[in-house]
């Protein structure tokens, strides 16, 4: 099974269900929609309507973060696991490099993934290195670090996917070689699988990926789907990016 994921970040005010409906059109005729998911994080705003609109249809929504408290507390602007669940939302995204920017520690992040999958939550988390631990070669360590804090044996192997996203390829159009690519998502692979003490969860690769280089991405076996930014705020490049992997 394949995940194309659309993370549409800050971006979506409610007529534009438009362009998912374009996207479930397309995957309902699609001869290869057995062999993949799509998956949308829409802004908190939409998560509701969203969610009641696909309910049965074969587009899943997830939000894009969640706080690290449980159903209802006294922080302004929060939105709890138990909240996002409430409305219909299956997935969340955790650790995305904007909120490890914002101040999300390792301690924190792991209480969000224990809140989310207490509340039924499939964890879509995200890790990645910045420029500089690429070019310090810390790349493993770092990701090695972000995986041993945060998740563990208690997780069910299919309530976690993995999204790797080196942070200098998000939004830049800048991508791994190959071999780079395909290095790093065998070791996350190996890690995970000590750290879980189960076979590995289903690993995506975010960063700039877009309907011309996914097929380079394919080449690589072992990447199980995309975590897709800026193209997906279009319903034309998201579905050329799912065309192109299986042409
Ligand atoms: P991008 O973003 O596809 O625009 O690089 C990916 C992400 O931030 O999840």
């Amino acid at each position: 099974m394949r995940y194309f994921i659309g993370n549409w970040k800050m971006f979506g005010v409610p007529k534009s269900i438009n362009m998912l409906k374009k996207i479930n059109t397309f995957y309902l005729k699609d001869k290869n929609r057995k062999k993949y998911r799509v998956i949308i994080t829409p802004p908190y705003t939409l998560l509701e309507s969203y969610a009641k609109f696909f309910k049965n249809k074969k587009i899943s929504i997830g939000s894009q973060n969640c706080y690290q408290k449980d159903q209802f507390s006294s922080d302004t602007g929060a939105i709890s696991p138990y909240m996002i669940r409430s409305v219909g939302a299956k997935y969340t995204l955790v650790g995305h490099s904007d909120n490890r920017n914002d101040g999300d520690t390792n301690e924190i992040l792991k209480s969000k993934v224990e809140l989310a999958l207490k509340n039924n939550l499939v964890v879509v988390f995200c890790i990645g290195e910045n420029k500089k631990d690429k070019k310090n070669k810390k790349t493993f360590s770092v990701l090695k670090n972000q995986l041993l804090k945060v998740l563990d044996k208690r997780f069910q192997k299919n309530k976690i996917i993995v999204a790797y996203e080196p942070i200098w390829s998000i939004g830049t159009g800048k991508i791994p070689t190959k071999v780079e690519l395909e290095k790093t998502v065998i070791f996350i692979k190996k890690v995970l699988k000590v750290v879980l003490k189960k076979n590995s969860p289903v690993v995506l690769y975010g960063g700039s990926v877009d309907g011309s280089n996914v097929q380079l991405f394919k080449e690589i076996k072992e990447i199980d789907g995309f975590l897709i930014g800026g193209a997906s705020k279009s319903s034309k490049k998201f579905i050329d990016i799912i065309k192109n992997y299986y042409r």
